[in-house]
């Protein structure tokens, strides 16, 4: 296992603290150590409306605390159910813009016994840097998640 998921792994592992505050500390922690991911937070599901609801997060403060499904890249993949990794956003329609300084963005779903719950969003100042390396692991990360949910 990298580094990095060992880290990640003592967080969700840890008996010392709920379930926010480990999401807060996944946050830092990506923040922290990856130079590219210049935005990292969670969203989930607002009860039972169809929309998402912005969780802990890493970065400048957003407009987008809620986010109605289907709209934005956020919205399209709380749909989808599947990874949406944009190398540059201003190629995207359907995209909603946090910060002049993002280009690029991967969200993540978290899936929960089928069911999509929520999900990471990782927002990059570089265009096109996230590696297949990166996609996997925040994968992996999502699956852990779910698994505190
Ligand atoms: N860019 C996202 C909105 C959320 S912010 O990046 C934090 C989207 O298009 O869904």
């Amino acid at each position: 296992m990298s580094e990095i998921k060992k880290r990640l792994s003592s967080i969700i592992e840890s008996p010392a603290h709920n379930t926010e505050v480990k999401l807060q500390k996944i946050c830092q922690l990506l923040d922290q150590e990856i130079s590219y991911f210049n935005w990292t937070g969670f969203y989930f599901k607002n009860g039972d409306k169809e929309e998402l609801i912005l969780g802990p997060y890493v970065g400048a403060p957003t407009d987008h605390t809620i986010i109605p499904y289907g709209k934005g890249i956020c919205g399209q993949v709380a749909l989808s159910n599947e990874t949406f990794v944009v190398p540059d956003v201003h190629e995207q329609d359907n995209y909603l813009s946090c910060s002049i300084d993002t280009k690029a963005e991967i969200v993540v779903p978290i899936m929960k016994d089928g069911v999509n719950i929520g999900q990471i969003d990782i927002d990059s100042h570089k265009i096109n840097p996230f590696t297949d390396e990166d996609r996997e692991m925040l994968e992996w990360l999502c699956d852990e998640v779910a698994k505190i949910m």
